[in-house]
C-alpha cells in the first residue's frame, strides 16, 4: 500500500487568460487529497466519499499513463482517495487528484518519476478530462509554494505568507463547462476577448512586481514597490484582485453566489476579494489582512462556507510509512 497526497490551490491572478498563453500567479494551499493505492488480482477498483464521474476519470486516466511510461501489461489496483477539498470547488480539487494519483501509483509499480514529470502527466490528465488545460494546477500541486505560470513554462516565486480566507459557495462547477463557455465568448467576439487576457496578464505580471518586490524588502527593505512601513503592499495586491475579478465578470463566469461573497468579503474590510478557478460556482478567496474573523463572518453571513488556509510550501509527497507498506 502506498498513499501520496498533493495540495489544491488557489489561483491568485490569471485563470481562464492562462488557457490563452498569459501568465497567471497560484500558490498551492494546506488543504489536501491523499490517495491510498494497493494492488489487486485484476482490473481497477476506485473508493471515493464523492463518487463523481469526473473523479474516476481522472484516476483512471492517471493510472493508464503511468502504466503507459514504462508500457507496462494491465495492473489490478485499488485505489481509495480521501479530500479535504470541495469537489468542482475552484480549488484545484482535480489536479490534486491526478497528481497524488500518478505519485502512490507509480510509487506502488516501481516507476520513478520526477517532480516535471509528475506535473507533465498531471497536465496531460486534466486535458484529457477536461478538454483544455493550461496545466498551471498540475504544477503548483506537484511543486507546492507559489508559482508564476505562463505556456507550460514556470517560475517558483517567492511569496510571503499572506492572510487568506477563502469563500465556498457549496455549489460545485464544471471547469470543462466554464472553458467550453468562455471559448464560445471568444469566438463570438475575438477581439473583445482578446483584449481581456491581455489585461489579465498585465494585472498578473503587475502582481509579480509585487511579490518580488516584497521578497527583496524582507531581505533588503529598501524596495521602493513596498508602503512606508516596508511592507507588502497588500492594498496595490487587493486592488489588483478587485480588477481581476471584474474581468471575470465580464468573461460570464461569475455568479449570485460567487458575486455575492466577493461583496460580503470587501463590505468587512478585505482588501480585495476575487473568484478563483474557474468559476461558475466553486470559490473566491479574499484578502483580509487582518480580518480574518469579520471576513469569514460575513462569508458565512452570505450563505457561503469560510475555509481559511494558508500557502502550502509541500507539493507532492509520500505519506510516512507508505513506502514500507508496499505489498
Ligand atoms: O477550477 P479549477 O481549479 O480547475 O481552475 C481552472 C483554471 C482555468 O484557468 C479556468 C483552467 C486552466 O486549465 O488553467
Amino acid at each position: 500500500m502506498v498513499i501520496a497526497s498533493a495540495p489544491g490551490k488557489v489561483i491568485l491572478f490569471g485563470e481562464h487568460a492562462v488557457v490563452y498563453g498569459k501568465p497567471a500567479i497560484a500558490a498551492a494551499i494546506t488543504k489536501r487529497i491523499y490517495v491510498k493505492s494497493r494492488r489487486i488480482d485484476s482490473g481497477i477498483q476506485i473508493f471515493s466519499e464523492d463518487k463523481t464521474e469526473s473523479s474516476i476519470e481522472y484516476v483512471k486516466h492517471a493510472i493508464e499513463l503511468v502504466i503507459g511510461t514504462k508500457r507496462m501489461k494491465k495492473q489490478g489496483i485499488d485505489v481509495t482517495i480521501d479530500s479535504e477539498l470541495p469537489v468542482g470547488g475552484g480549488l484545484g480539487s482535480s489536479a490534486a487528484l491526478s497528481v497524488a494519483t500518478i505519485k502512490s501509483v507509480s510509487t506502488l509499480l516501481g516507476v520513478d518519476l520526477g517532480k516535471e514529470e509528475i506535473a507533465r502527466l498531471g497536465r496531460e490528465v486534466e486535458s484529457k478530462v477536461q478538454g483544455a488545460s493550461s496545466g498551471i494546477d498540475p504544477f503548483v500541486s506537484t511543486y507546492g509554494g507559489a508559482i508564476y505560470y505562463r505556456d507550460g513554462r514556470f517560475d517558483r516565486q517567492q511569496i510571503n505568507p499572506l492572510s487568506i480566507v477563502i469563500g465556498y459557495t457549496g455549489s460545485p462547477s464544471s471547469t470543462k463547462n466554464m472553458i467550453s463557455n468562455v471559448s464560445h465568448l471568444r469566438e463570438k467576439y475575438p477581439k473583445i476577448i482578446d483584449h481581456i487576457f491581455d489585461v489579465i496578464g498585465d494585472i498578473s505580471e503587475r502582481a509579480k512586481i509585487i511579490l518580488d518586490a516584497s521578497n527583496r524588502r524582507f531581505e533588503t527593505r529598501k524596495s521602493k514597490i513596498c508602503d512606508e512601513s516596508g511592507d507588502l503592499n497588500e492594498n496595490e495586491l487587493g486592488d489588483l484582485m478587485n480588477l481581476n475579478n471584474g474581468l471575470l465578470e465580464a468573461l460570464g463566469v461569475s455568479s449570485f453566489s460567487l458575486s455575492n461573497l466577493v461583496n460580503a468579503s470587501l463590505l468587512a474590510g478585505a482588501l480585495g476579494a476575487k473568484i478563483t478557478g474557474a468559476g461558475g460556482g466553486g470559490c473566491i478567496f479574499a484578502l483580509s489582512s487582518g480580518r480574518e474573523k469579520e471576513v469569514s463572518t460575513a462569508i458565512k453571513m452570505a450563505g457561503g462556507v469560510p475555509i481559511p488556509v494558508e500557502i502550502s510550501f509541500d507539493g507532492v509527497r509520500l505519506e510516512p510509512n507508505s513506502r514500507k507498506n508496499i505489498i
